[in-house]
């Protein structure tokens, strides 16, 4: 059963488990009750367990601080059993990171409760509280925190349990609020889908389990045709089509690879976005073979891939009025007598010739044929990638966001002002012509590496040559995002970044 979060008016008849924000005084005094200054819903609760709460509060030092949490027990006229106060911290200072986290952290106390369904009541959304913004990023929060891997150990499996719904109770309900609610409903069971595909093992996260994932994404449900169009290229036609970064990346691998197209077609005459995800299933660095540290986190090199899917998946059901393609392009990077060598001469699917002269830097020779086949066939106004491409990035921003460079600045300015109200966080790079110049080949239009510095964007400026049009290019560097962020939510597991980053601006330009 999948999490879902409906919003409703009034207080509940009877709930077990009721929560309740409360926001920290300005002196972060514990007399939050008491003043009832900033306490979020104090109007609904009887006065005998008002008085237990405030006694509670004083004694566990409960200050409503941000995340910090009391459980009350209801009293007998009271709709609930047992009541949760979670702290906001200083209301004025939230943003959209921190109801992220806020929405994540609920639901993994109300899990610790082994609760199955509770209620959050409201009562009058505070003023200073943006409703859409809180209601958006608390909820995709919420389906993080709901979220939990189906691991491979005895103890974390008896230890899961399964939050399926949060009722939010307010005083009004006005339908902007409810089309809200669903919207990061959808993003966040894409942003479920991202985190499970990423969080599987290798073993189990194959090319082939990528393609059948998409395939699934483009079946029926019940009689309703999907809305997705999804089509995978075997090696036969990976072959034909002559994609030799993704056939040269490969070699080294026993699986076969796949090329996948999800197609979402609005109309003929409506803008089109492509968006490309890096689907390295498995990065071992090839023969250049990456360190065991550098390696064991690799089956996340698919993370660009993921992303676009659990994208489409939420394409699939807002269905926006424009025409979203995504690809992806697939393949494990591994060692071994067939594998590809540093030296070698590829040919990609736009006819340009590279020369590898690292096969660590793989990511973007299988994004070179995604980009340039995008490019080509659906000719698009928007083309994004999304990619774990570069530990350069990674060492540029940490875990805090991800390395976006484009030459465009009106896409740059919109995809920042989308990402400033989601939890998704971005910085911009450059790709200025001289980070290309060490990546100019003696015996080939291109190589695959340049010189030490400046990681993220020559990898950027490589990509761009396999663009008709740059102009309308954006690359998206996720190395350092797809597992963490954002910060505070504590876990080494993917994130789900980029999925309500790109759906929102998918909205902005619609
Ligand atoms: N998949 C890695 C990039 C990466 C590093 C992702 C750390 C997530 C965390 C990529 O294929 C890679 O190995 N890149 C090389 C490029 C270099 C050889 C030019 C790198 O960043 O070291
Ligand atoms: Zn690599
Ligand atoms: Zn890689």
């Amino acid at each position: 059963m999948t999490f879902s979060v409906a919003l409703k008016k009034g207080t509940p008849k009877q709930t077990d488990l009721a929560v309740f924000f409360a926001a920290s005084n300005v002196d972060n005094s514990h007399k939050i009750i008491a003043s009832k200054k900033k306490f979020v819903a104090p109007t609904i609760l009887t006065s005998c367990v008002l008085k237990s709460a405030s006694k509670t509060f004083e004694k566990l030092g409960f200050t409503g601080g941000m995340h910090e949490k009391c459980l009350v027990p209801g009293c007998e006229n009271d709709f609930f059993n047992k009541a949760m106060f979670i702290g906001l911290g200083k209301i004025d200072v939230l943003n959209p990171r921190n109801l992220h986290v806020l929405g994540m952290r609920t639901l993994q106390y109300v899990k610790e409760l082994r609760a199955s369904d509770f209620s959050i009541i409201f009562d009058k959304m505070p003023a200073e509280l943006d409703p859409n913004l809180f209601f958006e990023n608390f909820v995709i929060g919420a389906h993080r925190g709901a979220y939990s891997f189906n691991r491979k150990s005895a103890d974390a499996q008896k230890m899961m349990t399964n939050v399926n719904k949060c009722t939010i109770y307010l005083e009004s309900v006005p339908m902007k609020f409810k089309k809200t609610v669903a919207k990061a409903d959808i993003i966040g069971l894409g942003a479920n889908l991202t985190r499970d595909l990423i969080n599987m093992p290798a073993a189990e996260a194959t090319p082939k389990k990528l393609a059948d994932v998409a395939l699934e994404l483009g079946k029926a449900k019940g009689d309703t045709p999907s809305p997705l169009k999804v089509t995978v290229f075997d090696k036969k036609k990976i072959q034909q089509l002559k994609m030799g970064g993704l056939l040269g990346v490969n070699q080294g691998s026993h699986k076969p690879p796949y090329f996948i197209i999800m197609d979402y077609q609005y109309k003929k005459t409506a803008p089109t976005i492509v968006l490309v995800g890096k689907g390295i299933t498995f990065d071992s660095g090839g023969l250049n073979v990456k360190e065991w540290m550098g390696m064991s986190s690799m089956k996340t090199d698919m993370g660009g891939a993921a992303t676009v899917i659990g994208i489409m998946q939420a394409v699939r059901d807002l269905k926006p009025r424009m025409n979203v393609v995504g690809i992806v392009p697939a393949t494990e990077n591994l060692s071994g007598a067939n594998a590809y060598m540093p030296g070698d001469v590829l040919t990609m699917y736009n006819k340009k010739t590279v020369e590898v002269l690292n096969t660590d830097a793989e990511g973007r020779l299988i994004l070179a044929d995604g980009i340039s086949y995008g490019s080509q066939k659906y000719k698009p106004d928007y083309l994004f990638d999304l990619a774990t491409l570069t530990g350069a990035c990674v060492m540029a921003l940490g875990g805090n966001a991800a390395g976006v460079m484009t030459e465009n600045d009106e896409y740059w300015n919109k995809l920042n002002d989308v990402a400033d109200e989601s939890a998704d966080r971005i910085w911009r790079l450059p790709i200025w012509d001289e980070y290309g110049e060490p990546m100019k080949s003696r015996i080939a239009d291109l190589q695959n590496v340049g010189g030490r510095w400046g990681g993220a964007s020559a990898a950027g400026w490589f990509l761009k040559n396999f663009t008709n049009e740059p102009k309308n290019y954006v690359h998206v560097d996720i190395a350092g995002m797809a597992t963490g962020a954002p910060k505070g939510s504590g876990a080494g597991d993917a994130s789900g970044f980029g999925v309500q980053l790109m759906v929102k601006f998918i909205e902005s330009v619609q």
